[in-house]
Parts: structure tokens; C-alpha cells; sequence
């Protein structure tokens, strides 16, 4: 390994993951507060669960246990290449959109490249780009919103890739897929572009705002999706590459042979044939996502319009005096200091009785002051 490279892997910027409250799993957390009706509304998961029809997968996987996965995971992508409408060859199965990003890291940039990030996101981009030893190279939004025109301005002869998160996260705003070609079409020939989609299942309309129909006109182009989301599969740890054939070789060159295991390649095969259930769970979200963002406005705050399964809100006070408060009533969302906005919070869209409890809690707070 290149001794920049090893230099790389050990700077301060490459952390464990964190071990806060809102990143604690729920078992740990009840215990941690001693409640046993806790509220997790700061990882983003889908809060109902994943498809019968998924669980009764994995029940039936378990007892191949002892066999090592397919590892190119044939039937999954078969049955997503049929859905999108490419080839096989063109689709890659990771544990969870997490390891995407680092492979794709890998395979593609060389110590110094620069990445270009939308800030803020995701901060697994950031993170991948340190492990591969290159730069990022952060672009404010505008107005919560990702800036493409100033995005394009911050490449330089250095720029290898371009990360994207549509919907963003945490400001849960989208852009239409269609302003991405005349984008790519300014960037220099060797700059690729990761979308990371994450949540366009969320979205009003996921056909609008998935840059998956131009892989065919646009062989830099990369999208990233998970099971993890909408298809209630977090743990499941499945997620997928969507590229040229010719991308997704050099990708699976630094892929281990056996990232998706069989449970969850068992549970995303059956979690993705269940339309009626991902409809279902867009329905839910969105009605409780309009509810939630009516009722945090009607608190005083300030709502950031959502695509996504989250809010990001704006307290106008410091965001983590509103985190301690809503942890000791059991309530558990992301505080915005860890994305450079030390008054917001980004809160997951949960299950009605989630939400209410959000809500009754933050009147109280409000009643008690006023
Ligand atoms: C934008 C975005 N990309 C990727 C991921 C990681 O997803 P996975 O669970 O598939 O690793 C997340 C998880 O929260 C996310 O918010």
C-alpha cells in the first residue's frame, strides 16, 4: 500500500463511529435511561418494519446458513436489472450503501484527487474520500438546497468525484433529476458522479427524481440505493451500485467476495417484489411526515420542506438544549451540531403515536416557558 495511503487511514479526519445517544441501538438505550418505552426518531428507518413477505424469506433462508452467499448476488440483481431496466452487469450488492461509498472510494480515487461534497450531507463521503487518502472539497447549499451551479464551479484539474445525496440528507431536500445531465455535461471527461438515493422511495415522485434512466446516456454516472429505508432492512445491511457495466467491474475488483450475506440478499429479493408494501410505506410517511411538518411549525420552528423521511427544523435556539429535554421523555433524535447547524434537529417521520409524543412533549416545553 502506498505510504500516503496508510498516512491517510490514521488522520484524525477517519473516526470510529460514533457512540452518542441518538447512534445507540434501542436495547442499549433503555437501559442507558431506564424507560422501556423509547422513541428512536434519529437513524431514519422505516418505523413499521419490513414486509411479511421479507421476514418469512429469512426464515426460510436460515437454514442454508452454512453456505457462503452467491457473491454476485444473481437473483437480487436480476430482479432489479428487470425493474430499472438494465443489464445484470450493471448492478453491484454491498453490505448497506455504507460500503458502497467506500468502494467506490477505493476503485476510483488516488491520493490527492479532490471529491467535491454538498455540505451539509452525509458524512459517509467525506469519511470514504479520507480513506482513500484524496480531499474533500465541501460546497455550502443554498437555502438548504444543493447548489448545482456551484457545484460545477469548485472543480478543478484535481476533481476525480462528485457526491450527491437526493434527497439530501439531513435537509431532506430534493432536485429534479432531470437538472443532472446539462451538469454532468460541464464537468471534465475523467469527473464521475455518485447520486446517492437513498430515499427516493420517500419522495413524491420517485420516477421524477432518480437519476437511474441516464445511466444509459452517461457512462460517469454512479447511483447508490439500500434496503435499509423504505424497505425496513436496515439491519439486513443490503444496498446497491447502479453504473455503466464498465464501472461496476472496476468496483467489484475491491469488493470482498461475500459483502451481502444470504439472510439479506434473501430479505431484499422478497422486500423488492412487495410494491404493494413500498406504496404503503411511501402512503404512511407522507401523511405523517404533513402532519409532523404542520404541527413543528405550528411550535414556532422553522420547517425545511421534506422528500424524505425526516425534518430537518430549525428551533431558532440551541439545538441541544431541545435534544437533552426530548431524551429524558424518552425521545431520541439527531441533534444538528454534528452538521454544522447547531440550532436544528433532524427528526425521523415515525409512527403516529411517535410523532404525537414528539409533539405533546414540545407543547409542554412550550406552555412551560410561555
Ligand atoms: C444518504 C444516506 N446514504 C447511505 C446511508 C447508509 O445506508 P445503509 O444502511 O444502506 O448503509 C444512509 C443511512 O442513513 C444515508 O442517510
Amino acid at each position: 500500500m502506498k505510504p500516503e495511503l496508510l498516512a491517510a487511514r490514521r488522520t484524525a479526519a477517519v473516526q470510529a463511529f460514533p457512540e452518542e445517544i441518538p447512534d445507540l441501538p434501542l436495547e442499549e438505550l433503555r437501559a442507558r435511561l431506564g424507560r422501556e418505552r423509547v422513541y428512536k426518531l434519529s437513524f431514519n428507518e422505516n418505523p413499521y418494519g419490513p414486509s411479511p413477505a421479507a421476514v418469512r424469506a429469512v426464515q426460510e433462508a436460515a437454514a442454508s446458513m452454512h453456505r457462503y452467499p452467491d457473491s454476485y448476488g444473481r437473483a437480487l440483481c436480476q430482479e432489479l436489472a428487470d425493474f430499472y431496466r438494465l443489464s445484470p452487469e450493471q448492478i453491484l450488492l454491498a453490505n448497506g450503501a455504507d460500503e458502497i461509498i467506500n468502494l467506490v472510494a477505493l476503485a476510483f480515487l488516488d491520493p490527492g484527487d479532490e471529491v467535491i461534497i454538498p455540505s451539509p450531507t452525509f458524512g459517509s463521503y467525506a469519511a470514504a474520500a479520507h480513506l482513500a487518502g484524496a480531499v474533500p472539497v465541501t460546497v455550502p447549499l443554498n437555502d438548504y438546497r444543493i447548489d448545482l451551479e456551484k457545484v460545477a464551479a469548485a472543480v478543478t484539474e484535481k476533481t476525480k468525484l462528485i457526491f450527491i445525496c437526493n434527497p439530501n440528507n439531513p435537509t431532506g431536500t430534493a432536485f429534479p433529476a432531470s437538472e443532472l445531465l446539462p451538469f454532468m455535461r460541464r464537468l471534465p471527461e475523467r469527473v464521475l458522479v455518485t447520486v446517492d438515493e437513498a430515499y427516493n422511495e420517500y419522495t413524491d415522485d420517485p420516477a421524477g427524481y432518480t437519476a437511474i434512466p441516464f445511466l444509459g446516456a452517461e457512462p460517469r454516472l454512479l447511483v447508490m440505493r439500500t434496503f435499509s429505508k423504505i424497505y425496513g432492512l436496515a439491519a439486513a445491511r443490503v444496498g446497491y451500485l447502479l453504473a455503466h457495466a464498465g464501472l461496476v467491474a472496476r468496483v467489484h475488483r475491491v469488493r470482498p467476495p461475500f459483502n451481502a450475506g444470504v439472510l439479506g440478499q434473501a430479505a431484499a429479493l422478497a422486500a423488492f417484489r412487495d410494491r404493494t408494501y413500498v406504496e404503503t410505506m411511501r402512503r404512511y410517511n407522507r401523511e405523517q411526515r404533513q402532519w409532523l411538518t404542520e404541527q413543528l411549525s405550528a411550535c414556532g420552528w422553522k420547517v425545511v420542506p421534506s422528500q424524505s423521511n425526516f425534518l430537518l427544523v430549525d428551533t431558532g435556539e440551541d439545538g441541544r438544549g431541545v435534544f437533552d429535554y426530548l431524551v429524558e421523555r424518552g425521545i431520541i433524535v439527531r441533534p444538528g451540531h454534528g452538521f454544522n447547524l447547531p440550532t436544528c434537529l433532524r427528526i425521523t417521520v415515525g409512527r403516529p403515536e411517535e410523532n404525537r409524543a414528539l409533539v405533546e412533549a414540545l407543547m409542554a416545553k412550550n406552555s412551560r416557558r410561555s
